[in-house]
C-alpha cells in the first residue's frame, strides 16, 4: 500500500516509518525539518522525502499523489512552541492541515490518520478522561489541535474521505527531543546520564499518562487498516503516574541513585493530572496497549544511554 507520513521526519513519524517499512509499505514523507531530523530517516533509503511544507499546496499534491492513507503527523508540537509562537502554531496546525484535507480529496485518499492531543481537553474534571470530556484547552496548542480535528472530522462528513483523530497523551521514546520544547522524560534521562540536576514543575505529586511510541505506532497501524471508522479518539496507556514517582523509576534505570532534583514553580498551560480512558480506541479499532512503563522506561534508557555515548 502506498502511504504518505506528514512530519515524518520527527519523533513520532520515524518511528511510524520504521514500521511501515518492515511492513513493505511504500512510504512517502513530507517534511520542513522543522523539528524533524534527516537523521531518523537515514535508516531507510527505500523511503521518498520530500522536502516541503504542509501549508503549501503544490508540496502536499506532490508527496500525496498515489496514496491510499495519509499519516498526518506534521505539527508545531507542544504548549511552551505555541505560547512563543501562537501565529506558527495557528497557521501549521490549522491551515496546514486544511491543505493536507483538500488534497486528500482532490486524491480521493481512503483515510487520513490525524494526530491530536490531550491538550485539546484543558484541566481534567472527571476521570479518567473520556472522549466526551469538555475540551477547553489551556494553550494556543490544545485550541488549534482540537480546529485541526474539527476540520478532520468535517471533511468525513462531506466527503467520501475516513478520518480518525488520534488523541495523544504523553508519548515517550527513541528519537524524542530533550531540549527545552522536548517531554519530561527524555529531558530527565538526558540530564541524568550526563549527571545534571532535573527540574520539576511544581510539587511532583502531578500525574501523567505515559504512552510507549510503539503503542501509538500500532494505533495509528490499526486505526489505518479499521474500515468504516471516523471519529475522535483517546490515545494513551490507561494508567499513569506522578512526576515524583517518574523520577524515582529513572533514578534506577539510569543508576543515578542520588541525581539532583529541583523544584521550581509550575509551568504555565500545564495541567495538574492526566489519564486517558482507552475503551473508545479497543473498541473502534482495537487498540491494546503493549508495553508497561516499567519496560519502556528500560529500553528508553539503554537507547539514550547509547545516544549520549555517541555524542
Ligand atoms: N510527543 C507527544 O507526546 C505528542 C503528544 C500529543 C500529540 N502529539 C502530536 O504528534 C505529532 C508528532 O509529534 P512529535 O512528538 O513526533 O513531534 P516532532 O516535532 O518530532 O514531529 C513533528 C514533525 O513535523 C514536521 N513539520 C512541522 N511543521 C511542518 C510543516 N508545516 N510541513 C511539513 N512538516 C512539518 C517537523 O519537522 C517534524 O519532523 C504532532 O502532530 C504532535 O502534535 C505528540
Amino acid at each position: 500500500m502506498k502511504v504518505l507520513v506528514t512530519g515524518g521526519a520527527g519523533f513520532i513519524g520515524s518511528n511510524l516509518v520504521k514500521r511501515l517499512v518492515e511492513d513493505r509499505h511504500e512510504v512517502v514523507v513530507l517534511d520542513n525539518f522543522l523539528s524533524g531530523h534527516r537523521k531518523n530517516l537515514a535508516p531507510f533509503p527505500q523511503v521518498r522525502l520530500v522536502e516541503g511544507d504542509t501549508r503549501n499546496a503544490e508540496d502536499v499534491d506532490r508527496s500525496m499523489e498515489g496514496a491510499e492513507v495519509v499519516f498526518h503527523l506534521a505539527a508545531s508540537v507542544g504548549n511552551k512552541r505555541s505560547i512563543d509562537e501562537p501565529r506558527l502554531d495557528a497557521d501549521i496546525n490549522v491551515m496546514g492541515t486544511v491543505t493536507v484535507l483538500e488534497a486528500a480529496r482532490k486524491f480521493r485518499v481512503r483515510k487520513l490518520v490525524a494526530s491530536s492531543s490531550a491538550g485539546i481537553f484543558g484541566e481534567l474534571r472527571t476521570f479518567p478522561i473520556r472522549e466526551d470530556h469538555p475540551v477547553e484547552p489551556d494553550t494556543p496548542y490544545g485550541s488549534s489541535k482540537l480546529c485541526m480535528e474539527k476540520h478532520c472530522l468535517a471533511y468525513a462528513k462531506l466527503y467520501d474521505l475516513e478520518a480518525v483523530c488520534l488523541r495523544y497523551f504523553n508519548v515517550y521514546g527513541p528519537n524524542q527531543r530533550f531540549d527545552a520544547y522536548g517531554n519530561v522524560i527524555p529531558i530527565f534521562v538526558f540530564k541524568m546520564l550526563r549527571g545534571e540536576p532535573i527540574t520539576i514543575f511544581g510539587d511532583g505529586d502531578q500525574t501523567r499518562d505515559f504512552v510507549n511510541v510503539r503503542d501509538v505506532v500500532q494505533a495509528n497501524l490499526r486505526a489505518a487498516s479499521t474500515n468504516g471508522v471516523s471519529g475522535a479518539f483517546n490515545l494513551g496507556s490507561g494508567t499513569r503516574v506522578s512526576i515524583n514517582a517518574l523520577v524515582k523509576l529513572l533514578k534506577g534505570r539510569t543508576g543515578m541513585k542520588d541525581a539532583a532534583v529541583v523544584y521550581g514553580p509550575p509551568r504555565p498551560g500545564d495541567v495538574r493530572d492526566s489519564l486517558a480512558d482507552i475503551t473508545a480506541s479497543q473498541r473502534a479499532f482495537g487498540y491494546e496497549p503493549s508495553m508497561s512503563l516499567e519496560q519502556g522506561l528500560t529500553e528508553y534508557v539503554q537507547w539514550a544511554r547509547q545516544e549520549v555515548e555517541a555524542r
